[in-house]
């Protein structure tokens, strides 16, 4: 069913949202706070509002997705929300979805907080995730509308949930990136093909590690880090290896320092006897 949509924000990411639901066969309203971003979208039929509240008044749903928070409120601000779903999918801080949250709840609004796992041109396609948070009924409202932008998945009532759980993918992504470059430049300092290194070696012992980590997930939430696989003690001595062996080839080891610091904390503690999920009463 065609849906009117508000959508504030047209940078690489707002525009991609709109044509997608421009595609979807939706009545799409847009806005952004320099008007030619708009150009295109209007010449494929979506309809150029001259104010952001403008736009909020023509669609009973608004999409926000602006550099951050603080500029989505900035946008918001002149707006009447009264009766309106703002879906804020804008990059922030669980603490800053909740703040948002209330206040759009409070000029009458109901707000959902959204999260994006993927890159605009991955937007309407397969693979596409977007997180959501927010009160349950309002999101079944969208839910239809908002299905070709990406696979929704609802995350629970709080709004913060969106946000903190794409800060961990996020975080779980950057870590897996610190130690593609350190292996990567590890093989490159050799002259090694780091493409073929990546390929047939990296990506599938990555892939055999990760399938490991649900289970260590278990151990986490039972407080059990007895291990019959590898303890703290030689994870230590096997990552001091690896810092003098980086040194040894000319390369730096800065995005591996981190870890080797945190299993040299667990084990002078006494904890060397663990095995590595246990690392995360270090950091919490
Ligand atoms: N790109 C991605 O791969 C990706 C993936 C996931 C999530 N996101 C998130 O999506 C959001 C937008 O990202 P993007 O890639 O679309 O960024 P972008 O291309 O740099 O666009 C930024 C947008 O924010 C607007 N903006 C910035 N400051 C503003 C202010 N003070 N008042 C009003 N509008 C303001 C810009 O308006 P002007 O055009 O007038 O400057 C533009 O529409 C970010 O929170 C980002 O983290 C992006």
């Amino acid at each position: 069913m065609s849906e009117n949509i508000a959508v504030l924000g047209l940078g690489l990411m707002g525009t991609a949202l709109a044509e997608t639901l421009l595609a979807a066969g939706h009545r799409v309203t847009v806005w952004n706070r320099s008007s030619a971003k708009a150009d295109a979208l209007v010449a494929k039929g979506a309809t150029r509002a001259a104010t952001a509240a403008e736009a909020v008044a023509a669609a009973p749903l608004t999409i926000v997705c602006v550099l951050d928070y603080e500029a989505a409120r900035a946008v918001l601000d002149g707006a009447d929300l009264a009766g309106r779903t703002v879906l804020n999918l804008t990059n922030g801080r669980p603490a800053e979805a909740r703040a948002t949250g209330e206040w759009v709840n409070g000029r009458g609004g109901d707000y959902l907080d959204g999260g994006i796992m993927a890159v605009p041109y991955m937007i309407g396609r397969p693979g596409a995730l977007i997180l959501y948070s927010g009160p349950r009924d309002v999101f079944d409202r969208h839910e239809a509308t908002l299905k070709p932008l990406a696979e929704p998945r609802h995350l629970g009532e709080d709004p913060g949930l969106a946000p903190l759980y794409d800060l961990a993918l996020l975080t779980g992504m950057y870590g897996q990136i610190a130690g593609f470059l350190e292996a990567a430049a590890l093989i490159a300092a050799e002259g090694r093909p780091v493409r073929e290194f990546t390929e047939t070696l990296l990506v599938p012992w990555l892939h055999a590690m990760a399938s490991a980590q649900p289970r260590w997930a278990e151990d986490m939430e039972r407080g059990d880090y007895a291990t019959e696989v590898s303890n703290l003690e030689v994870n230590r001595v096997g990552l001091g290896n690896l810092v003098i062996a980086f040194e040894e080839q000319g390369v730096k080891p800065d995005l591996l320092l981190p870890m080797k610091e945190i299993v040299e904390r667990r084990v002078a503690r006494g904890h060397g006897a663990e095995g590595l999920p246990g690392l995360i009463e270090e950091l919490r």
